[in-house]
């Protein structure tokens, strides 16, 4: 949750914008928005998570990465007029006037409880941890509640039919926010089913890469210790030298592309 600090949107008060502090004229025009019902008036060109933040609002959660990757900024809004209830990110949707905002940072789903390392690729298994899989009733809502255009009600259908490798493919870009399940007329924890599918795909599914376990047992197996060592012992301006005039992988390379000092490949 977000912590109000009104101390701006008061009459004697009006704030610079977090955009463009301190540069007179920059904030462009106020439009009303309603955040946990209150009224606040903010620059028509922020996100909702700056506009928030220009009105007074701190957050301790419910923000991360303000680039829409962490998932942790799910909103909940509805325009005046409309009846609809819309979803989105706080720090990638710009804010509409008299948009009615919430903020749900964290949403209760289930989320299943085992000792993965006892699980197979048998989605039998994943079946009985999420027995809600089959109230699905195919109603989609879920997939254009995703922020991330994930095919959300489509990877569902494939677990159902027992894919995993299916559905750990379609839900790759999911971040987590959780408005899949929000919407959910059968109260099923899209996100989390996906997450576990992944988890099985990683490392129940996909075959080990065989140059991590050599470039693994290299290491582990002491080969660079010395050159590890030698750079320990370098001081800082050598150490810059070196980095500067290591060598690069062209922006273009091949794929057999390899360093000409291969030494530690
Ligand atoms: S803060 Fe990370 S997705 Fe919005």
């Amino acid at each position: 949750m977000s912590i109000p600090e009104e101390k701006r949107n008061n009459d004697s008060d009006k704030a610079p914008g977090i955009e463009g502090a301190n540069v007179p004229g920059s904030i462009g025009k106020l439009i009303p928005v309603y955040v946990m019902g209150k009224r606040y008036e903010v620059p028509e060109t922020l996100t909702i998570m700056k506009a928030m933040e220009y009105a007074g609002f701190k957050f301790i959660r419910g923000c991360g990465c303000r680039g829409g990757i962490c998932g942790a900024c799910a909103t909940v809004y509805r325009k005046a007029g409309d009846y609809r209830l819309r979803v989105g990110l706080a720090c990638q949707t710009v804010v509409e006037p008299n948009m009615y905002l919430t903020q749900i940072p964290f949403y209760p789903a289930n989320r299943a409880t085992c000792d993965f390392s006892e699980l197979t690729s048998n989605p039998e298994e994943i079946f009985k941890l999420y027995p809600e899989l089959f109230r699905c009733i195919a109603c989609n809502l879920c997939t254009k509640a995703c922020p991330m255009d994930v095919e959300v009600m489509d990877y569902i259908s494939a677990l159902k039919q027992g894919n995993i490798t299916k559905a750990a493919e379609l839900s790759f870009n999911c971040i987590q926010c959780g408005l899949c399940a929000s919407r959910c007329m059968g109260e099923l924890p899209q996100y989390h089913i996906a997450q576990l599918a992944r988890r099985i795909y990683g490392s129940k599914i996909v075959p080990r890469a065989e140059h991590l376990s050599e470039a693994t047992a290299a290491s582990t197996g002491g080969r660079y210790e010395a050159y590890l060592e030698a750079l320990m012992k370098m001081g800082e301006e050598e150490l810059r030298k070196v980095y500067q005039e290591r060598e690069m992988e062209p922006e273009i390379a091949a794929e057999d592309w390899v360093p000409n000092d291969n030494r530690y490949l």
